[in-house]
């Protein structure tokens, strides 16, 4: 796509544009409250294959459904008592649920990858739910970056990676959540957790009345856009970093004196989930402006949103391909 990128204004009369450039097959990033989505029509095929062009994404990997209210999630879905309760309790919010597809949904095989179940969800976003209201439809979106690179959590680091390659983006604040949706697998009374996310697991077993099932064979990956080397930034990261060296910075969590930046100094895991992204851009700037240095990161608790800010560091880390 040659034209430049349009910067829609976060107003009436940027909503209406995004919307129409959606309707006309158009690929338009807006904010969620969770990461920036690279949003099209998920009826139109050609414009879902127009979002794996401009993320150079695997074509095999499935994408969430995103929509404005529950009666529009029924089109596509079909929702048994379980996933009602899940609806009624987080939506709109960050957390995803994969359901049995509804026949004459109507949604592109190039969303659900030929599964025969869907992803779905309701943001909170204000900015993202006026778009899904206005449009009025199914929209397909990945995380408005680059494959395998770190998710954009402001609108500007949506264009550092996708200007030119899409048709707008809605500009809003930065995310506040700053990490993806929950998604959970929903099969009769069964919930497994596909992917830790901004709804703590905890607070999910909590409101179901029983503990989580987790899927972690790797042989049959649920959620197959789990990959391992993800987010990465260019710096190599180790974690779990208690002392660094000389050729690294640190990425920090909780008091600590010599961090380059501290995700939360308090350690507030919220604050620390809606400063990753960022942080990791930025650390990954420094490390390169200081000779090629690696990025050490501080442990980082592993309950609550911990989970999901550890499994997001952890494919940082890992070895790439
Ligand atoms: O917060 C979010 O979830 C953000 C914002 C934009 O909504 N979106 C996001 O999308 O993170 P993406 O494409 O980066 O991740 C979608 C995940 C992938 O891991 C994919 O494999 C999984 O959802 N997924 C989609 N449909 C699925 C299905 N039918 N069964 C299992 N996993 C599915
Ligand atoms: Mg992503």
């Amino acid at each position: 796509m040659a034209a430049p990128t349009q910067q829609l204004q976060p107003d009436t009369a940027g909503i209406q544009a995004a919307a129409d450039l959606l309707a006309q097959g158009g690929l338009v990033a807006f904010p969620t409250e969770t990461v920036y989505g690279l949003g099209a029509d998920a009826t139109q095929g050609k414009a879902v294959a127009a979002i794996y062009a401009a993320k150079n994404r695997p074509s095999f990997n499935p994408l969430i459904v995103h929509v404005a209210d529950l009666e529009t999630a029924q089109n596509y879905a079909v929702f048994n008592h379980t996933a009602l309760q899940l609806a009624s309790a987080f939506w709109p919010g960050p957390l995803s649920l994969v359901l049995p597809l509804k026949p004459g949904h109507g949604v592109s095989e190039l969303v659900t990858a030929g599964l025969d179940t869907v992803a779905i969800r309701m943001p909170a976003h204000p900015l993202g739910h006026a778009l899904l209201q206005e449009f009025a439809g199914p929209v397909a979106a990945p995380s408005a970056n680059i494959s395998g690179s770190v998710s954009p959590t402001t609108a500007a680091h949506v264009l550092e990676g996708l200007e030119g390659r899409i048709n707008a983006v809605l500009m809003g604040e930065p995310c506040d959540v700053g990490i993806e949706s929950t998604i959970l697998l929903v099969a009769g009374d069964q919930v497994s957790l596909l992917r830790a996310g901004g709804v703590p697991a905890e607070i999910i077993e909590a409101c179901i009345g029983h503990p989580l099932l987790y899927h972690q064979d790797p042989e049959t990956p649920q959620s197959p856009g789990q990959l391992v080397s993800h987010y990465a930034p260019d710096a190599l990261i180790r974690l779990n970093a208690d002392i660094f060296s000389a050729n690294e910075i640190l990425l920090g969590f909780g008091p600590c004196d010599s961090s380059t930046l501290n995700l939360s100094a308090v350690g507030d895991l919220r604050e620390a989930a809606a400063n990753l992204f960022s942080y990791l851009r930025k650390m990954d700037r420094i490390a390169s402006e200081q000779g090629g240095k690696s990025i050490a990161v501080s442990p980082i608790p592993d309950h609550g949103l911990g989970l999901a800010i550890n499994d997001r560091l952890q494919r940082a880390a890992a070895p790439r391909t």
